[in-house]
């Protein structure tokens, strides 16, 4: 882990947006077969964190088609537009939920964009703030899923102890969690937290193809691999 922080962020690759992408209401995201979908962002710049796509979700979702359809039953946790869990649902993942702080009429309208039968039978929704540790809903705790999907949830580092905490008492085979380098320090100490409790590996970013996310915008960006010890 500690060779990530070796070479430090160049000046203008902290953000991990592109910023003219970030004002954009419409993003087309390409899936293998020359296939594509196309989801909203809130066009309201950056001030809108939970509904523009990131750089780390782009990641994720090119990651994701690489695993060839081996993901059951998914929680999407700081879902922001849903970018991660809509993937999920379309390469066949069995189930997705998406939580956030925030459901969006973004999310909510992303999700119908998904096939009738998709958004009703296989998605729900649970808005939940992480920093409301006495009343996490049940719908989080009374399972175990296949996969969770973290991607840029460490940017602020106000959250980072609601975040562990909420993460160890959640039953899972693997969590994925995409991360953009912007504070190296605080967020070496969550991933070294992580690393006490759970087996963490970092995905080769050149190991699968790049459908999404462009070359360019791979600076500071990782995928873990964390799973129960
Ligand atoms: C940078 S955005 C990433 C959104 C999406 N996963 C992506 O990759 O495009 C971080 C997301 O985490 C959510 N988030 C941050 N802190 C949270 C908290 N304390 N509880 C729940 N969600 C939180 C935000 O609302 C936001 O949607």
């Amino acid at each position: 882990m500690d060779k990530i922080y070796e070479n430090g962020i160049p000046n203008g690759k902290k953000l991990g947006i592109d910023y003219l992408r970030s004002e954009e209401t419409q993003l087309v995201l390409k899936l293998p077969n020359d296939k594509s979908i196309t989801l909203s962002q809130s066009g309201m710049g950056l001030i809108a964190i939970s509904t523009v796509i990131w750089d780390a979700g782009l990641l994720l979702i090119d990651y994701l088609i690489s695993l060839h359809n081996q993901l059951g039953d998914v929680l999407d946790l700081g879902c922001g537009t849903g970018i991660c869990g809509i993937f999920s649902v379309l390469l066949n993942a069995k189930s997705c939920l998406f939580s956030d702080m925030i459901i969006s009429e973004c999310l909510l309208s992303n999700i119908e964009i998904l096939d009738n039968n998709l958004s009703s039978n296989k998605c729900k929704t649970i808005q939940y703030n992480w920093n409301d540790r006495e009343n996490i809903p049940e719908c989080l705790l009374n399972r175990t899923f296949d996969i969770i999907l973290c991607s840029d949830v460490l940017y602020d580092s106000k959250t980072h102890a609601p975040f562990i905490s909420l993460i160890k008492k959640l039953s899972f085979n693997k969590l994925l969690l995409a991360y953009k380098i912007r504070h190296p320090e605080e967020e070496r100490a969550v991933l070294t937290k992580l690393s006490e409790l759970y087996t963490l590996n970092i995905i080769d970013n050149s190991s699968f193809p790049k459908f999404n996310i462009k070359e360019c915008d791979l600076i500071g960006l990782y995928i873990f691999e964390i799973t129960p010890i």
